[in-house]
């Protein structure tokens, strides 16, 4: 029993604590002191509170976190899925100069501002639907200029919209044209001049890169990462996601915080990334919209016990995703993923593939980033395609409703 007054209460709620599979706790209520999770527990034994919110017994989970978007960038590729449709690849498009060097073109044509309207309503559609916390690589520029400018966007995303935002520098993402045929010197300057300029302007939460047969090689991603640790950089990758790179052994071998995409990852990956506690981040939205077909190990991962965690990837290429539930769906549908695993690879394991220890759960001392829902059950939320069944969203312990005006 606590007796110091709480800032707000939250009554009569179904908690999702996320601890120990989904967490449930009936008949609930969860203090809120200082934008943190001050209490939770039954609801009998709450705390006095200022401000005390009726939930009408509804469930209230972690406030999702989207971990692995390309949310900010201009332009869109509509033409470019309808070449795919007519037969072209993926890989095709991007060898003859379309993919991402068609979306870097036009992120670098685009001013600041531009950019920065360009990406709010893609991020407000993830907002609507309880998403707190959003990483959002660079990787659109690819000049030290326009990575500068896309982290820039990142950054005031989270001081104009209530969301946390984590960046990612992935200036590692294509070859920029300036550099056609000399792939060792982009990955010398990205080292020496770029990254650690981006950081110094503490614009760089992280570091990714593209490890493929259309991005980095295996040594130049090893020479990316060796730039991050010696900033101190946290890292992650793109590996696996067209062919088994070895990517994901790399990046666990610098103790990174996540492999994303993993759909060719090969046994050694898996056991490389359970022995350095390397997060799977999967992208079902990438998976989808490219008609990949061989899917991302899973029983192997889960045998292994790697943590998953599930997200969007909102790019205009491979993913033009802005919803986490349609992720969560699309995981679940096409990959037997359950909905508690989906519902785990957006909250608690998205937060550890940021870093994060104070987001993800429900639990005393951690920020109070939370979303209620008008569901009979968690697994509900992965069920209602195109539902938008958010009724509140509290981020850093102030509450909001799901649907942000701009103007
Ligand atoms: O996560 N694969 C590399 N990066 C993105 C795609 C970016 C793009 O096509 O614009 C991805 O799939
Ligand atoms: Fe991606």
């Amino acid at each position: 029993m606590v007796t110091e007054a709480a800032d707000l209460l939250f009554t009569n709620v179904r908690l999702a604590t996320m601890v120990d599979g989904v967490g449930d706790l009936q008949d609930a209520a969860l203090a809120v002191r200082g934008g943190r999770i001050a209490w939770l527990g039954a609801r009998r034994d709450a705390p006095p509170a200022a401000v005390i919110h009726d939930c009408g017994g509804a469930w209230m989970t972690p406030g999702l976190v989207d971990c692995h978007t390309h949310i900010v960038h201009a332009g869109e590729r509509g033409g470019e899925w309808e070449a795919r449709l007519n037969g072209a690849s993926y890989e095709d498009i991007a060898r003859a100069g379309g993919g991402i060097l068609s979306t870097v073109r036009a992120t670098r044509a685009a001013a600041e501002d531009a950019l920065l309207h360009q990406s709010l309503p893609r991020i407000r559609a993830l907002l609507a639907e309880g998403v707190t916390t959003l990483e959002i690589k660079s990787g659109y520029g690819l000049t030290l200029l326009d990575e500068a400018k896309m982290l820039r966007v990142a950054r005031r995303i989270g001081t104009v919209l209530p969301v946390n935002v984590h960046t990612t520098f992935l200036g590692a993402h294509a070859l920029p044209p300036e550099f056609a045929g000399r792939a060792d010197a982009y990955i010398d300057d990205l080292c020496d001049r770029m990254l650690p300029a981006l950081a110094a302007e503490g614009l760089v939460d992280a570091v990714d890169a593209f490890c493929e047969r259309i991005g980095f090689t295996h040594a130049q991603t090893a020479r990316v990462f060796a730039a991050a640790r010696r900033l101190g950089l946290p890292v992650k990758l793109h590996a696996e996601q067209l062919s088994d790179q070895d990517g994901a052994a790399l990046v666990a071998a610098y103790g990174g915080l996540s492999a994303d995409h993993l759909e060719y990852l090969s046994p050694a990956g898996v056991a490389a990334m359970a022995r350095a506690g390397t997060v799977a981040v999967l992208l079902p939205g990438a998976y989808y919209f490219l008609r990949e077909t061989c899917m991302p190990p899973l029983d192997a991962l889960r045998a292994a016990g790697v943590p998953l965690a599930l997200a969007t990837d909102c790019n205009p290429g491979t993913s033009p995703l802005t919803s986490l539930l349609l992720a969560m769906n699309l995981a679940c549908t096409l990959w037997r993923m359950t909905p508690l695993e989906a519902l785990r690879g957006c909250t608690v394991h998205a937060a550890r593939a940021l870093g994060r220890s104070d987001i993800g759960t429900l639990a005393p001392g951690m920020r109070a980033d939370l979303a209620l829902w008008d569901v009979a059950r968690p697994s509900d939320l992965a069920y209602a395609l195109g539902a938008r069944p958010c009724r509140l969203v509290v981020h850093g312990g102030a509450p909001r409703a799901p649907e942000i005006d701009l103007h």
